[in-house]
């Protein structure tokens, strides 16, 4: 334990906060495979997210092989790039009437989703979250059941070329204190 009380091998909260700021979009990435693995600790990551009743209403389909992914690549314009792996984040219809899930599953497989893309930045992996495809064309080409619905699709591997962050609205424009549009802290509260 080091003084604070942190284990001395744990990640400090500083590099995790830079871990989670210097994410971006990639939409460009090596050939290169991701590590088997590597992408076992993504998924495990992934499914560790919060959900809503812990009903867990969600199902995640990792596509790798290759004439899948062009497929895929052919029918969702939003998905750029040619990605080695591409995981199809769904919403599980099947488990939404378990018992007092009051969450709506799609928020639920967006937390998944993020945590997905946090974890694959931490990894030196590039991802990207999509949702400007075709879902009826993806539910045949993935053979999902009618209780499937697909929600986002997570290229990733690792990047080709910089990164490129995008732009925030500057912080006093979206965060208030205490009451909405109260943009400074008061002294002392
Ligand atoms: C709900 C949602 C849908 C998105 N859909 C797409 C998409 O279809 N294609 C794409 O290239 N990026 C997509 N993005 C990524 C955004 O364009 C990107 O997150 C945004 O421009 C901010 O950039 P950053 O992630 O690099 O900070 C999507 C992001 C979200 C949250």
């Amino acid at each position: 334990m080091t003084d604070d009380g942190r284990r001395g091998d744990a990640l400090s909260p500083e590099e995790f906060a830079r871990i989670v700021r210097t994410r971006s979009a990639v939409r460009s990435y090596a050939p290169a495979l991701i590590e088997e693995r590597v992408l076992d600790d993504l998924l495990d990551a992934m499914l560790s997210a919060p959900t809503g009743s812990n009903a867990q209403a969600w199902s995640f389909v990792v596509v790798r092989d290759a004439a899948a992914l062009r497929r895929l690549r052919a029918f969702s314009p939003g998905l750029v790039g040619k990605p080695p792996v591409v995981v199809v984040a769904c919403v599980d219809g099947s488990r939404l009437d378990l018992a007092s899930h009051d969450g709506a599953p799609e928020l639920c497989v967006t937390m998944a989703v993020n945590t997905l893309l946090l974890t694959a930045h931490a990894y030196g992996l590039g991802a990207c979250p999509v949702t400007s495809f075709r879902t009826g064309v993806l539910r045949v080409l993935l053979d999902m059941p009618d209780h499937i619905e697909p929600v986002f699709m997570v290229p990733m591997g690792y990047p080709a070329g910089e990164r490129h962050r995008s732009k925030r609205r500057p912080r006093r424009e979206v965060i208030s204190y205490d009451l909405f549009g109260q943009h400074t802290p008061l002294a002392g509260a």
